[in-house]
């Protein structure tokens, strides 16, 4: 058999079709146990995948194809092709010689070999959790991940700075929920702020009376700038009794930044200037939002299975 030189390999390499993009088709016939289970955590963490790609070719007998090497996912999310493995020296041998030939010829693409405890390591790496976060019980699956949120506020971070330039506005969080987000965004802030912290009473059914304070601010805001920060915005009763609250205390202007947009389930029209993401009508959990004080310290923002709330 001849063997086929560096320069014919590069040939066919800029021949290979281009990686495939899109979402994964649903009934999948799984080969292994271990590509199930692969799968499921990807789904939790909502990370699309593809199963079984596209074949590289790794070597001619002329113009025939005598071997190919076919990954078992690609990550269009991470441009990245995963082989899994499990322990068993010979088969990781073989793969091995595989993974070798593939980063030889196709030098353009990423590929990972990769068994059980490299993907939960990958996948922390990414921004998807802790490998625990898969196994929480209460958890439906990921809706955004830690590295997704690091990216918006630091976008919101850089818009609040560039629409205060020259000022030195004072962020007004919402406790508890807002401490994660009041955290990260304040970091990514690049003026002189101050900050204080309101905590109230959650509400009842009956939305009309006064605010209920359980911790006032300690500054004064009047003449301020203030901005206030809000953890979630689902129904907007608590943000426009809050923002009545503040506008009673004269300030020079009054903005809102929320982390979390549940719009659909809107009952009252809040102004709101600066938003994280829009999220559907599910309870979420974490990144400082909780269910009965539990999830709080969750790095990402997770669906909490509807069952526990019925
Ligand atoms: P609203 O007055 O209905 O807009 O509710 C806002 C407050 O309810 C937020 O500040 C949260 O404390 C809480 N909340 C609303 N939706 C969720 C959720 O999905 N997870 C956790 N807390 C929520």
């Amino acid at each position: 058999m001849p063997r086929v030189s560096r320069r014919g390999r590069a040939t066919r390499a800029a021949k290979a079709p281009p990686p495939p993009t899109g979402t994964r088709e649903a009934p999948v016939q799984f080969a292994h146990e271990s590509e199930v289970e692969f799968a499921r955590i990807l789904d939790f963490y909502g990370i699309t995948w593809i199963y079984e790609p596209r074949s590289f070719p790794l070597r001619w007998d002329g113009e025939r194809i005598v071997e190919a090497f076919t990954p078992d996912f690609f990550l269009p999310d991470l441009n990245l092709y995963v082989e899994l493995t499990t322990m068993r020296q010979r088969l990781a041998t073989e793969k091995n010689r595989k993974m070798r030939l593939v980063r030889e010829l196709y030098p353009e693409i990423q590929i990972r070999l990769l068994n059980k405890k490299d993907y939960l390591r990958l996948l922390a790496k990414y921004g998807y959790g802790p490998p625990e976060a898969a196994k929480l019980p209460d958890i439906e699956r990921v809706l955004i991940t830690a590295s997704q949120i690091e990216r918006r506020v630091g976008e919101l971070g850089a818009q609040i700075s560039r629409d205060y330039t020259g000022e030195a506005p004072m962020l007004v969080g919402v406790l508890k929920g807002v401490l994660c987000f009041m955290a990260d965004l304040l970091r990514h802030i690049s003026l002189p702020v101050s900050i204080d912290f309101l905590a109230i009473s959650s509400y009842e059914g009956d939305s009309s009376g006064p605010l209920s304070i359980l911790k006032d601010l300690d500054l004064n805001i009047e003449q301020r700038h203030v901005l206030l920060v809000e953890d979630i915005v689902d129904t907007g009763m608590t943000l426009n009794r809050v923002l009545e609250y503040l506008w009673s205390q004269q300030p020079a202007s009054l903005k809102v930044c929320c982390l979390l947009d549940k719009r659909a389930r809107r009952l009252v029209d809040v102004p709101l200037d600066y938003i994280g993401f829009e999220v559907p009508d599910e309870f979420v959990v974490g990144y400082g939002l909780d269910y009965q004080q539990r999830y709080r310290n969750l790095p990402f923002v997770a669906i909490l299975k509807e069952e526990l709330l019925v």
